[in-house]
C-alpha cells in the first residue's frame, strides 16, 4: 500500500521539504485515525462543500471527488493485523479517476507526469496510481499514517493531550504546478485554516470529555462485526462505515500492553 504513494512519484523520488503543520488537542492519541464512519457527521459541512464544488467543476481532484463515505459507498475498511489499517478507497477512486486525470492534463507538466507513470509501470498499476493520487490512506501502527498528500506522525504528549504533525510530501521529478496542487489540496482540508482537521480536533476533545464520564465505562466499536470478511491472507475487510480499523488498532494496543506485542489478526 505504501507503493501507492511512492510509485505515484516519477522515479519513486519523494521530497519532504515543504515544512510541516501541526495540531495539538486535549484528547488521547488512540482516537486518531482510520475511521471511515465519522466524516458523514463530523465533516458534514465539508462534504456539502465538495458536493457543490463537484457540481460546479471547481474541485481540487480525485481525493475530493464525490462522497466516498456514504452508507451506499463502495469504499472499504481494512485491518491487516498488528494494528495496521486502511481506509480503502481504491474501488471508489477507480470509478472517478477520469476527473483527476483531466485536472492533471490541464496542469503544466501534467501530461508528462502521466506519461512517466505509464512508462515506469504496467498499465493496470499506473491506472490505480493515477486514481489514488498518491494517497494510500494507511495507518501503520502505532503512530505513522500516510493520508492524502502527507506523512503524519501522532505524538502522545500525555494521556489526554496529543500532537499531530503533518509533513506534505512532494514529487521530486514532477512540475512545480503539480506539487503546488498537492500543497493546496493538503492545506484545504488539513491546514491551520483548513476545513477538516479543525473539525477532528474539536471532536477529539469532546470524546475525551465523554471518556471521563463514569456512567458507562465501555465504548461500543462493534459496528460491522456482523458483516466483516476475512481474506485469504488474514486481512479483515469491512464497509467504509464499519469499525474494522478501530478493532484492529485496539486489539494490537491491548496485546502490547499485556502480551508483549503479540496479537493475532483475530
Ligand atoms: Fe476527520
Amino acid at each position: 500500500m505504501i507503493d501507492i504513494l511512492v510509485d505515484a512519484a516519477p522515479g519513486g523520488e519523494l521530497t519532504v521539504r515543504a515544512g510541516s503543520n501541526r495540531t495539538v488537542y486535549k484528547g488521547n492519541w488512540k482516537q486518531v485515525g482510520m475511521d471511515g464512519y465519522h466524516p458523514l457527521f463530523v465533516h458534514a459541512s465539508v462534504l456539502a462543500t465538495w458536493e457543490r464544488e463537484d457540481k460546479s467543476g471547481q474541485n481540487l481532484g480525485a481525493t475530493h471527488k464525490a462522497n466516498p463515505f456514504g452508507f451506499d459507498a463502495i469504499s472499504e475498511t481494512r485491518d491487516f493485523g498488528h494494528g495496521h489499517t486502511m481506509l480503502d478507497f481504491r474501488k471508489h477512486r477507480l470509478i472517478h479517476a477520469g476527473h483527476y486525470r483531466s485536472l492533471l492534463e490541464k496542469t503544466p507538466g501534467g501530461s508528462d507526469y502521466i506519461e512517466a507513470l505509464y512508462a515506469e509501470h504496467e498499465s493496470g498499476w499506473a491506472d490505480l496510481l493515477l486514481a489514488m493520487a498518491g494517497d494510500p490512506h494507511v495507518g501503520i501502527f502505532p503512530n505513522l499514517q500516510l493520508i492524502n498528500n502527507q506523512i503524519r506522525i501522532v505524538n502522545p504528549l500525555s494521556v489526554d493531550e496529543t500532537e499531530v504533525q503533518m509533513f506534505p510530501v512532494l514529487f521530486a521529478r514532477a512540475s512545480t504546478e503539480i506539487n503546488a496542487l498537492r500543497l493546496r489540496q493538503h492545506e484545504s482540508f488539513y491546514g491551520p485554516a483548513g476545513s477538516g482537521s479543525t473539525d477532528d480536533a474539536e471532536i477529539f476533545e469532546r470524546v475525551q470529555l465523554g471518556l471521563q464520564a463514569s456512567v458507562d465505562p465501555w465504548i461500543n466499536i462493534s459496528r460491522g462485526m456482523n458483516r466483516e470478511q476475512v481474506e485469504a491472507d488474514g486481512t479483515v475487510v469491512g464497509h467504509i462505515t464499519d469499525e474494522v480499523p478501530q478493532r484492529g488498532q485496539m486489539r494490537q494496543w491491548l496485546a502490547m500492553m499485556t502480551d508483549g506485542g503479540v496479537a493475532g489478526v483475530l
